[in-house]
């Protein structure tokens, strides 16, 4: 099978390839990705050479450029990954998301209804659920209440490719895992930029109360789930995956600094994210059910192969550190530092 990758040069596109690729070395990838500040070529560098593997630079946006990769190579699957995908950012300068989650998103579907691609898998989040009361739990049918302008957008894709589905019977398949970390993670989301700021004796900075509940979900674990959705998903269906295991923020960072033993003082409150989600909560019974997927890597365990990536590579988390992120990281921590407060 030949498949047709965007965004595969970021945090899961990267590890999804390359888990893809070793599961199934005689299919073929095509990674179409624009490189933005999260797309990093040196996530792929051990499989550039694979005979399998290709790589082409550019926007999803492109409807010229995507119809003539369609044409040109008329994928059986698309796997769709590309987006802007940081809720911070969003709220900072909405119009990314907006350009490539919703019209970036159009613009394959388009192209797919035009070339009649095979299966469309697209890849998307819990966030469009919205934030729960406990005890809910969102399963596929669940009302869409997003809260930021990333989530939003997602929201808005999933929305038009199950239209498309409907409308055109372009074979469809959305998924909506919980909050994922592992390998190759930007560090501008909290497990990586915890850990590395621990590394560096850095304030890990906790917005609110830091009581606020994620779903985790080890990144293999969101690869092998999406591989079932490629090989036995049914079309127009949508299929939740959760990692089984959900926590107030202030545990993830307590266990980061028990792990890599940094001291409790590290912890910083700083102001609150506008808007912020309370709790995400997720029923996965149903890819459970179809397609015999469940999570295998608890929580502990994934977080400790996490923080021992970051410390085996440390030149990765320099360069991506760099320039760029610097700047972000300056202006988006600037004002919440000012109220920045020890627990
Ligand atoms: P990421 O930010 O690490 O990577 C996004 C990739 O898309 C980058 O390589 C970037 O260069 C590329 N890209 C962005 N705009 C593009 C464009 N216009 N054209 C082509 N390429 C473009 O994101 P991620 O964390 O790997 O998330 C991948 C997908 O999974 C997203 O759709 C996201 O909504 C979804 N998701 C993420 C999580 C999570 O916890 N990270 C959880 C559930 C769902
Ligand atoms: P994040 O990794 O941005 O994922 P999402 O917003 O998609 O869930 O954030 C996870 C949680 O951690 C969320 O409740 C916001 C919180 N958070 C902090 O408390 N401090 C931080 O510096 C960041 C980036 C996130």
């Amino acid at each position: 099978m030949k498949l047709l990758v965007t965004g595969g040069a970021g945090f899961i596109g990267s590890n999804f390839i390359r888990y893809y690729l070793a599961e199934r070395p005689g299919d073929s990838i095509l990674n179409l990705d624009k490189l933005t500040y999260a797309g990093n070529l040196e996530n792929l560098s051990d499989i550039e050479n694979h005979p399998g593997y290709r790589f082409v630079k550019g926007d999803i946006c492109d409807a010229p450029l995507v119809a003539e990769l369609f044409g040109a190579e008329r994928p059986d699957v698309v796997v769709h990954f590309a987006a802007e995908s940081h809720v911070d950012r969003s709220i900072l300068s909405p119009s990314p998301a907006f350009e490539t989650n919703l019209r970036g998103t159009f613009t394959l579907l388009e192209a797919a209804r035009q070339y009649k691609t095979g299966r469309f898998v697209h890849i998307s989040t819990d966030e469009v659920y919205g934030s729960l009361e406990d005890p809910l739990e969102a399963d596929e049918n669940f009302p869409l209440r997003p809260s930021s302008p990333y989530s939003a957008a997602k929201a808005g894709s999933d929305l038009l490719a199950l239209s498309f589905h409907t409308t055109y019977k372009v074979p469809v398949m959305v998924t909506r895992a919980s909050n994922n970390y592992g390998p190759f993670q930007f560090p501008e989301k909290l497990i990586p930029l915890l850990v590395t700021n621990a590394f560096e004796d850095q304030p890990l900075p906790i917005y609110g109360d830091g009581r606020q509940v994620r779903d985790w979900l080890f990144v293999e674990d969101h690869c092998a789930a999406i591989a079932a959705v490629v090989a036995g998903g049914r079309e127009g269906e949508i299929y939740n995956v959760g990692g089984n295991f959900s926590c107030e923020n202030l545990h993830v960072a307590r266990e980061i600094l028990r792990l890599t033993g940094k001291p409790e003082s590290l912890l910083k409150t700083v102001a609150d994210r506008p808007g912020h989600d309370r709790r995400y909560a997720l029923s996965s019974v149903k890819i459970q059910r179809e397609l015999g997927w469940s999570p295998r890597v608890d929580f502990s365990t994934g977080l400790a192969r996490t923080i021992e990536w970051y410390r085996s590579h440390r030149s990765w988390v320099s360069r991506v550190k760099g320039g760029d992120y610097r700047q972000y990281y300056q202006q988006h921590y600037r004002d919440r530092e000012q109220t920045l407060s020890r627990l």
